[in-house]
């Protein structure tokens, strides 16, 4: 089996970030999105990943993953030049995929646990398509499956004004070689893209066997800010490791779990976990509350920040209470002395707020 992982797109729901940016290489608990997809593929055994990437953000991605020996693979990078769709995705890789059956992970999605179960699951019953569902509140807003009892995949449809049923489709999905043939057959949808829901539904439509597996963990697509935060508490609750190499005075106070990279320094400050901070970061004079990361070179001082994330080479001072925002790299926040408010912002690389 192989895999591809989808990494081009536009990314404009998380703008500014992504106007300087790939949004799969946003951090979570400081690492990127995409490293912890390429993680759970390799986990399942599968060696022969290729990665579909854009003309824009294609380079910044080669450059963070390399050719793969970090995993011990082999990383393929394939080109989509337009963002035509996931179907159109897959299309593009038709030469990497052969007629192999593969894992397609969307580069922005986040699952509780491994997707070995899934594999072996396929691998079993040998469907033409495993889909993996999860029950959501606001199924209005995803592409959603209607089910049979025995778990046969009947109808999929893109966000339906009446829901058939709450099971939003994931964006992890592990398909035969007939997907190609449906894929053939579907054409561009309003939007203009060519839907992977459609050629699913071509794929029941041509009654072929659709399996669909429903997910009992958690499942964040991080395509926006709140879901960002939302996966950044989540993965510092649930895996991240105490672990502190940073110089930290006797004025300063560590409670819950923590980790700190070599070079940071802690003066004066309280930091409560679950807080990842990165390296050569200074941290002074200030509060560090839970479900916070701090990335690398980034400096706060006077401020008190709680449930964010504060990328690369940023700076904050003298901020009286900084929570729920996502910064982008070498941004600088200071404060004006004149306002007392908790703040509440999302701001892109480089940008420069006095508050
Ligand atoms: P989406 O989040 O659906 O699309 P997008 O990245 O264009 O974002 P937005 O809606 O904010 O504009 O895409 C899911 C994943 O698939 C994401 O990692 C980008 C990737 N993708 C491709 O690689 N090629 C494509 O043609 C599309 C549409 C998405």
């Amino acid at each position: 089996m192989k895999a591809i992982i989808l990494s081009g797109g536009k990314g404009t729901r998380l703008r500014p970030l992504t106007y300087s940016g790939a949004k799969q290489l946003v951090p979570v608990a400081n690492k990127p999105i995409l490293f912890y997809c390429i993680d759970n593929i390799v986990r399942a055994g599968i060696k022969d990943i290729g990665i579909i990437i854009s003309p824009e953000t294609g380079q910044e991605i080669r450059d963070a993953v390399g050719d793969g020996s970090r995993w011990g693979i082999g990383i393929k990078y394939i080109i989509q030049d337009m963002p035509g769709g996931l179907a159109h995705a897959i299309r593009t890789a038709r030469d990497f995929l052969a007629d192999s059956s593969f894992v397609m992970y969307l580069g922005d999605n986040l699952i509780g646990a491994g997707i070995e179960k899934f594999v072996d699951e396929f691998n079993r019953n040998k469907p033409e398509a495993l889909i993996l569902l999860k029950e959501v509140e606001n199924p209005k807003q995803f592409g959603v499956a209607e089910i049979s009892k025995e778990g046969r995949v009947i109808r999929l449809i893109e966000k339906p004004d009446v829901p058939p049923s709450n099971l939003a489709l994931v964006g992890i999905y592990i398909f035969s070689r007939a997907i190609h043939d449906a894929i053939e057959r579907i054409k561009p949808s309003k939007r203009g893209e060519l839907e992977i829901t459609d050629a699913i539904q071509e794929l029941i439509v041509m009654d072929r066997n659709v399996e669909s597996f429903v997910l009992d963990m958690w499942w964040l697509d991080t395509g926006k800010k709140d879901d960002m935060l939302t996966a950044n508490a989540i993965v510092l609750d649930e895996w991240l490791k105490e672990n502190i190499e940073a110089s930290v005075d006797e004025r300063s106070n560590i409670l819950g779990r923590v980790s700190i990279g070599s070079g940071s320094i802690i003066k004066a400050s309280k930091i409560r976990g679950p807080v990842v901070i990165g390296e050569n970061s200074v941290i002074e004079n200030s509060f560090i509350g839970p479900y916070t990361s701090i990335g690398n070179n980034v400096k706060v001082t006077g401020s008190s920040v709680e449930h964010s994330v504060i990328m690369d080479e940023s700076e904050l001072k003298d901020l009286e209470r900084l929570e729920e925002s996502l910064i982008g790299r070498r941004v600088k926040i200071t404060k004006n002395h004149t306002t007392h408010k908790a703040l509440r912002l999302m701001l892109g690389d480089d940008s420069m707020v006095e508050v």
